[in-house]
């Protein structure tokens, strides 16, 4: 062959080669730990399709749910060493990072009501917080939500003094623990994806969830009681790999951007309505006898849990405590 000839070729191939990569897209594996039929799931698969559709094909986001790749723990550190770029992990996760002011979010009572939440999450307050996780590698995107929890068990738990002696699966939060032991439990942190066996063999007696959690897991069948009591509030901070998010094209970030947008003003549309959905299928299921609380019974949870505020002030900070307790006052 002659030089010319094999330089034409080197040069084609180079160019199909380099038109290979660029025509690759780029990957975000997102990893969470619940069913899909969730705020979170749905949510997750609703971004995979505007983000899909925002970038023309030139991001790929593959969603992993159900701790299919990672429990929780484990997914933080895999987001850390970039081998997943997407989480959402419930705000009560972020402890084990070191960033101990999310627990906020865990107090009890600490929001009578979604207005005051999304004041928080959406304001200047909810924006330091994610600013927070840039010195851990990670870059919060969004705050998802899911709802108040209602706490279970294979007995009724009407008043503080039903709690003693029982063992109940928290996430890994101090506030959470704090809340456990201030109602007379003893808790125990387990993954998101072993509550079920645990609640089933009896490992622990009970959990805490918002329903549309308790009912895509199942754990309704495996718990004869669940009191309405909406002690206290679970929801997510959306996060990616801060190397990888700042690496990307800025007009990809961009349209990323915009779908997270959307994709968060979906979730926050469909959470509500999930769980009283998922509330209503657990009724109807007939396993669970739903406990609603008397007044007084209300007052009894109420006062055993106060003193978790002022508990929790050295480990969270009594200044983010007031503001966020000056927003539910508004
Ligand atoms: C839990 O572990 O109970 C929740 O954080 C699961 C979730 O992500 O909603």
């Amino acid at each position: 062959m002659k030089l010319r000839t094999i330089l034409v070729a080197l040069a084609a191939t180079a160019s199909f080669t380099s038109a290979a990569f660029a025509q690759a897209p780029i990957v975000i594996k997102f990893s969470h730990v619940v069913a899909t039929d969730t705020p979170k799931g749905q949510a997750a698969e609703r971004f995979k399709q505007l983000a899909e559709k925002a970038t023309n094909g030139r991001v790929k986001v593959e969603v992993y749910p159900n701790s299919q790749l990672y429990k929780d723990k484990e997914e933080l550190e895999a987001l850390q060493l970039g081998a997943v770029q997407m989480l959402a992990p419930s705000l009560a996760k972020f402890g084990p990072l070191g960033v101990k002011e999310f627990e906020v979010f865990d107090l009890p009572y600490i929001f009578p009501n979604k207005t005051a939440l999304y004041n928080v999450t959406e304001g200047p307050i909810g924006k330091g917080l994610l600013k927070k996780l840039e010195s851990k590698g990670i870059t919060g995107l969004a705050y998802w939500d899911n709802g108040f929890k209602i706490m279970s068990a294979n007995k009724p738990l009407r008043t503080p003094t039903d709690f003693r002696g029982t063992k109940l699966r928290i996430q890994s939060s101090k506030v959470l623990d704090a809340q456990m032991r201030a109602l007379g439990a003893n808790p125990q942190v387990l993954a998101f994806s072993e509550v079920y066996q645990a609640l089933q063999t009896g490992v622990v007696d009970g959990t805490e969830n918002p329903p549309s959690n308790m009912y895509t897991q199942k754990m309704h069948e495996v718990q004869k009681f669940a009191t309405l009591s909406n002690h206290g509030y679970l929801g997510y901070a959306v996060i990616v790999n801060k190397k990888f998010w700042d690496g990307l094209p800025a007009d990809l970030r961009t349209a990323l951007e915009g779908a997270m947008r959307e994709a968060t003003t979906y979730e926050k549309a469909i959470a509500q309505r999930d769980n009283d959905l998922a509330l209503e299928a657990m009724k109807k299921a007939g396993k669970t006898q739903f406990i609603t609380l008397t007044a007084q019974e209300q007052a009894e949870w109420k006062k055993a849990l106060s003193p978790v505020q002022k508990q929790m002030e050295s480990r969270i900070g009594a200044d983010l405590i007031n503001a966020i307790n000056k927003e539910g006052a508004k």
